[in-house]
């Protein structure tokens, strides 16, 4: 059976590959800071900044508010579902420090690469411990992947006023 694609994000085919393209899209994101962080262009660097952060942002929400409970249902595995969430309070935690200074801050560069140390940690459990384990579990992942697709396209309307759907290397003026 089809499911219609009525969203135009993400090719959501179901929820585990439209997570994956996020995971990918920041993973990008924070690879694209480290080479400008040795440029030094200011406000190139805060622009990235509040993309990584808005993604960010969002990713986690729309898991928070939609995956995480269906996966929590579906695997029977607390402690790794209790992990994950610990692990999004720290990333908003350093989210919201970055968000409260600019690029003049010493600890600015600083603060972004540990949050994309972070995040890369949270995504490789996420890919290699969590998915699998929902990818065996019964779970309607294409129903699942219709629903983080439709409220990811709501919160990006939200946060940024859909720019970081159609430029991708920049959001004017986001601020969360
Ligand atoms: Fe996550
Ligand atoms: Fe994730």
């Amino acid at each position: 059976m089809t499911t219609s694609k009525k969203t135009t994000g993400a090719s959501a085919d179901n929820a585990i590959t439209m997570l994956a393209d996020d995971h990918k899209k920041v993973k990008k994101l924070f690879k694209d800071f480290e080479k400008l962080k040795e440029k030094g262009d200011a406000a190139e660097k805060e622009a990235l900044a509040e993309q990584i952060c808005a993604e960010l942002t969002i990713h986690a929400e729309i898991e928070e508010e939609v995956f995480y409970p269906a996966a929590r249902a579906a695997i029977d595995d607390d402690e790794m579902m209790n992990e994950a969430e610990v692990e999004h309070a720290s990333a908003k935690d350093l989210i919201e420090q970055l968000q409260a200074i600019d690029s003049s801050d010493p600890t600015y560069d600083a603060k972004v690469t540990v949050l994309g140390e972070y995040v890369n940690h949270h995504i490789e459990e996420e890919e290699k411990e969590m998915f699998p384990k929902v990818k065996k579990a019964k779970l309607d992942l294409e129903a699942l992947g219709e629903e983080l697709a439709t409220l990811k396209e709501t919160k990006e309307t939200q946060i940024m006023g859909g720019a970081a759907k159609s430029s991708g290397s920049r959001s004017p003026s986001a601020r969360l």
